[in-house]
C-alpha cells in the first residue's frame, strides 16, 4: 500500500500470461520478455475489474407504482405486508420462461459490463418455488461467461414467506431445506445461501436452521441483515462465519466485534438506503474502529434499488454514508471479493490474480467516485481477453 491506500503507480506495467497477472512493477524494473504483445494505456488509470458483490438483477416485472405509492406515503413495509414488494415481483418472475428471464435480465448485465464489471453476485430468491429457483439459477449461471463476466449465485429462497406458506414460514423453511437445497447442491447451482433476516422476512430463530442446513452442505452464508430493524441479523451471520453481512444499517457495535473475529464482510448498499429514504445510517466509525472490510454494491432489484449504476453506489457511499473515495473504491474491487470468497483470485492486480482489469480516462481513481458521470471507460479485460 502506498499513497492514499490505493498502491498507485505512475509508471506502472502490468504483464498478462496465459489470463492471469504474471508481473507487476514499475517500467525501469521490467524484464525483458521475448515475443510479448504490447498495449500502450497512453496515461489512462489501469484499475482490478469492478466487482458488484450484491444484486438480484435476474427478474421480471416492474415495481415503479410502488415508488409512486411510497411518494405518497406508504412504506416499504406495508406494501409487502399487503403482498405486494418482492411477491409482485415473484408472481412476474414465475411467469417469466426462462429464455425470457434471460432476455430481460441481459441488457442489465451489459449495463455492469460497460463500467468495468468483470464479476457480479446475482440471486435467486423471486421464484420461492424449486421450479422457479432453479429457474433463476441457471439463468443467473447462463449470464457468466469467461469471456466478459464471472457470476457468483446465491440462493435466497428464504427472501420472503410464498403465497403458497401464508402463514406457515416455519414450513416454508423446511421445504427450502428439504426439498430445495439438496437439488441445488446436487446440480451445483449456487455458491452461497442467503437469506432475508427481518420482519418482512424470516425471524432468527429460521435463519439459524436453514445456516446449520447450509453448512451441511458445506455451502458458505451470507445474510441481508438489520436493514430495517435491529434484529442482531448482522451477529447471527457472525455466529455462522458468514462471508458478508448485508445493509447493516440497524447494526449495533457489539455486531460488529463479532463480524470482525467472524471475518464477516460488511455490504453496503447505499442504493437502497436513498431508494427507500432511509434515514438510519449505517455503523461507518464502527466498522473501521474493529477494522470490518466495506463492500459498496448496487442491490440492483426492482423494488428497493432499480439500479444498474455500481459508480453513483459508489458515489453514494462516500456522500451519503461517509467512506472516503478511496474506501469506495476498495468496496467495489478487494472487500467486494471478500465477500464473495473469491479475494485470492479477483479483486486487486497482483500476481497470479485473473488478468480482469479495467482501463479509465480519468485524472485520478478517485474521479470514479466523486464525479457523477457516464462512465469514462476506455478498456476493460476478462482473463487477460481484452472484452
Ligand atoms: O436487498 N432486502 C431484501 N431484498 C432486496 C429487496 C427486494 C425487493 O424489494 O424486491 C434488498 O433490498
Ligand atoms: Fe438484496
Amino acid at each position: 500500500m502506498t499513497r492514499g491506500g490505493l498502491g498507485e503507480n505512475l509508471d506502472g506495467v502490468l504483464v498478462v500470461t496465459d489470463g492471469k497477472i504474471s508481473w507487476v512493477g514499475s517500467e525501469t524494473d521490467l524484464p525483458s520478455i521475448p515475443s510479448a504483445e504490447e498495449y500502450d494505456a497512453e496515461g489512462a488509470w489501469l484499475l482490478p475489474g469492478l466487482i458488484d458483490c450484491h444484486t438480484h438483477l435476474v427478474y421480471a416485472g416492474c415495481r415503479a407504482h410502488e415508488y409512486e405509492a411510497r411518494l405518497c406515503g406508504t412504506t416499504y413495509q406495508e406494501i409487502c405486508n399487503a403482498g405486494g414488494g418482492i411477491l409482485s415481483t415473484v408472481q412476474a418472475t414465475r411467469e417469466a420462461t426462462e429464455d425470457e428471464l434471460f432476455q430481460v435480465s441481459f441488457p442489465r448485465l451489459m449495463d455492469f459490463v460497460s463500467q468495468g464489471v468483470t464479476t457480479i453476485d446475482i440471486k435467486s430468491g423471486y421464484g420461492l418455488t424449486l421450479e422457479s429457483e432453479l429457474k433463476m439459477m441457471r439463468v443467473a449461471r447462463r449470464l457468466g461467461s469467461d469471456y466478459t463476466m464471472d457470476v457468483k449465485v446465491g440462493l435466497l429462497a428464504a427472501h420472503t414467506c410464498p403465497p403458497e406458506f401464508t402463514g406457515r414460514a416455519d414450513d416454508y423453511i423446511d421445504y427450502i431445506i428439504n426439498e430445495i437445497l439438496p437439488v441445488v447442491a446436487e446440480q451445483n447451482l449456487a455458491d452461497y445461501v442467503d437469506a432475508f433476516t427481518e420482519t418482512v422476512g424470516f425471524t432468527p430463530e429460521q435463519t439459524k436452521k436453514l445456516f446449520t442446513a447450509a453448512q451441511r452442505y458445506g455451502l458458505p452464508v451470507r445474510l441481508h441483515a438489520d436493514q430495517l430493524s435491529n434484529l442482531e441479523g448482522a451477529s447471527l451471520a457472525a455466529d455462522f462465519m458468514a462471508l458478508s453481512a448485508d445493509h447493516v444499517e440497524f447494526t449495533s457495535e457489539e455486531s460488529v466485534a463479532k463480524m470482525a473475529n467472524a471475518g464477516t464482510v460488511a455490504g453496503l448498499l447505499p442504493t437502497a438506503f436513498y431508494f427507500l429514504r432511509e434515514t438510519q445510517l449505517p455503523p461507518i466509525e464502527e466498522l473501521r474502529k474493529h477494522s470490518v472490510p466495506m463492500a459498496v454494491s448496487t442491490d440492483c432489484n426492482p423494488g428497493t434499488s432499480p439500479s444498474t449504476n455500481l459508480l453513483l453506489a459508489m458515489n453514494m457511499a462516500s456522500t451519503l454514508f461517509g467512506l472516503t473515495p478511496v474506501e469506495s473504491l476498495l468496496g467495489v474491487t478487494i472487500n467486494a471479493a471478500k465477500a464473495l470468497g473469491i479475494q485470492d483470485k479477483v479483486g486487486s492486480l497482483e500476481v497470479g490474480k485473473q488478468a480482469d482489469l479495467s482501463l479509465w480516462k480519468i485524472d485520478h481513481p478517485r474521479d470514479l467516485v466523486a464525479k457523477i458521470t457516464a462512465p469514462r471507460l476506455k478498456q476493460s479485460w476478462k482473463n487477460g481477453r481484452l472484452i
